[in-house]
């Protein structure tokens, strides 16, 4: 079998508990403090649990969250640049003590998702978190939204996971890290380039996905399937769009196809950094950074999210990040290409915003092939009128 990348941190956190000693642990639980989790929070309590957040063990203490609020690396100084943090109602938390064990349960399910062993209760400056993280405070921003609207009193420590979530649908899609890390190295893969994406993939997105795999052994096309915001494509509907791109246009044999459930944080810059280690987790050594990534509106710079990776060592990320100029089809070359590429002029780029895009797909028009694969377009029109149908109803 072929070696894999050594996970961030140097091990694969595990925090599943299983066998007799979740017996014990479940029967023990019934006696603890609960505390109600949002989806959001049980996903993130599911990604500590089978390491794809590693070095991670538990929702971050005081300690870890200044350091990576403030400099983007945990206490020890590894480099971690979003906040993985579990908040609770002041008045909840102050019930609390360090050291007690409290079961986290499922808000919409009553489900006793695991426990965390309480090590830290604190307070934090909610407008220097979003600052810092998200570069804006304007509550406009999909992230800042979602930070205002948790309270700003953060419990942390370490977590242990007893049940796992599990998913409504496509449920073949999901791998933990070391499921997707053996079957790398099973498949002989040497490098693997991970993409993330949380729209359906598009020409351009294809075109940048087989630029590296040009130069890589294998792709991991990893979706977020977990939240995203209202007007985004639901994961439903680009999970079909995915399967019916990838049995048309992509070799067999040199990609997988594996969801990942995290929330989106929109933060941008801040979150490919996030998206590049956790995806060193589950195996990868190459991730593709293109334009804005992970961004929303204008809140960042087109290559910010690219720029950032300067301020880390190549030692210190692990995995090496692919970085892509923005791409278009260019009607006198006749291909996709980008401005390194390219030297036409603008009015020979095909454009079409994301908000155009969506208009024609929910008025059953398809984007011209040179923007989506029409089996896509196909797919995203019936999934859009489907929907529309639904809320009808
Ligand atoms: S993201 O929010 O998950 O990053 P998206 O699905 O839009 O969103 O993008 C997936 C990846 O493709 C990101 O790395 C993004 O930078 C890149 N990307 C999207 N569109 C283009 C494009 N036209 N040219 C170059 N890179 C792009």
């Amino acid at each position: 079998m072929t070696a894999t990348i050594a996970p961030h941190g140097g091990t694969l956190i595990n925090r599943l508990v299983q066998g007799e000693e979740r017996e014990r642990l479940l029967a023990e639980a019934k006696s603890y403090d609960q505390l109600k989790i949002n989806a959001w929070t049980v996903s993130d309590l599911d990604l500590i649990g089978v390491g794809a957040f590693s070095p991670l063990t538990g929702f971050m203490n005081e300690e870890d969250y200044h350091s990576v609020v403030e400099r983007m690396r945990l206490a020890d100084g590894t480099v971690w640049s979003i906040p993985i943090t579990l908040a609770v109602q002041p008045h909840i938390a102050e019930g609390f003590k360090q050291g007690q064990k409290v079961a986290l349960v499922g808000e919409q399910d009553g489900v006793l998702y695991g426990v965390i062993e309480v090590q830290s209760i604190y307070n934090v400056d909610q407008k220097n978190e979003a600052v810092k993280v998200f570069k804006t405070d304007d509550t406009a921003h999909p992230g800042v939204q979602k930070l205002f609207s948790r309270p700003s009193t953060y419990i942390g420590g370490p977590v242990q996971v007893l049940n796992r979530p599990k998913p409504e649908k496509f449920g073949e899609f999901y791998f933990d890290p070391a499921q997707t890390r053996q079957i790398f190295a099973e498949k002989g893969w040497r490098t693997v380039v991970g993409f993330q994406t949380r729209n359906p993939v598009h020409r351009a997105h294809e075109y940048i996905q087989k630029c590296a795999l040009e130069i890589v052994d294998a792709l991991f096309l990893n979706p977020l399937v977990g939240e995203t915001k209202s007007d985004d494509i639901s994961a439903d509907i680009r999970m079909r769009s995915y399967q019916v791109l990838l049995n048309n246009y992509y070799p067999k044999d040199r990609v997988f196809f594996g969801v990942f459930p995290a929330a989106m944080r929109y933060a941008g810059p801040r979150e490919a950094i996030f998206h590049a280690m956790v995806r060193k987790n589950y195996g990868c050594t190459h991730f593709i950074v293109g334009r804005d990534h992970a961004g929303v509106g204008d809140y960042y710079g087109t290559y910010e999210a690219q720029e950032i990776f300067r301020n880390f060592t190549a030692e210190e990320l692990g995995i090496t990040p692919l970085f892509f100029e923005h791409s278009f089809f260019c009607t006198k070359c006749g291909n996709m290409a980008s401005s390194k590429t390219c030297p036409h002029g603008k009015e020979d780029h095909l454009h079409l915003s994301g908000t155009k895009v969506r208009a024609m797909l929910r008025n059953g028009e398809c984007p011209p092939p040179q923007f989506s694969r029409p089996e896509v377009a196909k797919i995203l029109i019936e999934g859009m009128a489907e929907q529309l149908e639904a809320a009808k109803q």
